[in-house]
């Protein structure tokens, strides 16, 4: 396997700050060390005066298929300080704008940092899933309390107890994405809205994006908080090591035997 760090790619292009998720023979799933990778990239954009947006991505047919479920069994997040939740802050406080580019699946903390992103354009391969019920799980990312205000309680209730996969057509119809194009234009029309947003005068996008976010930063951080302890409490419960072997053993969980 290539070295972690090389799973996370970045580059500089013009004034875009490109954070590249590229783990496809795993779907793209993230590890500690991919996590921990994916802050510091945001970090060192956010203070390089060089960068004017940062752009999120993975390979051609994945965005990121989610949390590598071998890391949930053998590494699993400690507590707040976590390489998961150290990314899930940055992202969420970024100050300078940031653009996901979705091609196929976007599970878990795939879909859930979207709902931190400034603008998320997706092509028609893209699918999005919340599986942590399914896991044993529960929502994290501040999604129990963002999704809900973005799409209404009934449907957030359904993609997180359900834990269906959503298409990209329904993705859109709820606000999870801004526009769809076709997968082989994807890429040019994203960097497209990227150098537009890139040439817009950057301390008034900067104020605009914190006072889009200010009423929210205060709830987002404190729900971000409690799931993400709550998190921990279901990741040692018999219900979520079911989830994760049933994965890692190619077999359908069974959850019959849990009250
Ligand atoms: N963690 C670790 N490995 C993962 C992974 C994950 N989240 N998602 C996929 N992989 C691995 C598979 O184990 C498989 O590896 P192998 O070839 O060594 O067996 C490879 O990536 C391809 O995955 P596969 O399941 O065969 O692809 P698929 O197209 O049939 O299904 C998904 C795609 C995304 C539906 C399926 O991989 C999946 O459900 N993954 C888990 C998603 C998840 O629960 N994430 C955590 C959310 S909190």
């Amino acid at each position: 396997m290539a070295n972690e760090i090389e799973l996370v790619t970045t580059s500089l292009d013009r004034e875009v700050f490109k954070i590249g998720i590229q783990r496809p023979d795993k779907l793209n799933a993230l590890t500690l060390a991919m996590y921990d990778a994916m802050t510091a990239a945001i970090e060192s954009a956010e203070v390089d005066n060089q960068v004017r947006v940062i752009m999120i991505h993975g390979t051609e047919n994945c965005f990121t298929s989610g949390n590598d479920l071998s890391d949930f069994a053998e590494n699993p997040p400690a507590g707040e300080h976590s390489p998961v939740f150290r990314f899930l802050r940055a992202i969420s406080q970024a100050q300078k704008p940031v653009i996901a580019m979705v091609s196929g699946s976007a599970v878990g903390i795939g879909t859930t940092m979207l709902l931190h992103c400034d603008l998320v354009y997706a092509d028609e391969t893209a699918k999005f899933k919340l599986p942590f019920v399914n896991l044993g799980l529960c929502p994290e990312a501040a999604s129990s309390y963002l999704l809900p205000k973005l799409v209404g309680y009934l449907r957030a209730s359904e993609i997180l107890l359900l834990g269906e996969t959503l298409d990209v057509e329904t993705a859109l119809e709820l606000g999870l994405v801004n526009c769809t194009f076709p997968a082989a234009d994807l890429s040019g029309q994203v960097m497209q809205k990227a150098s537009q947003l890139a040439a817009q005068p950057p301390a008034s996008v900067r104020l605009t994006k914190s006072l889009l976010k200010e009423n929210q930063a205060r709830q987002v951080a404190e729900v971000m908080g409690k799931e993400g302890k709550l998190f921990l409490q279901q990741l040692a419960r018999p219900e979520a090591q079911e989830a994760i072997n049933a994965f890692a053993e190619k077999r359908k969980a069974d959850f019959s035997q849990f009250s």
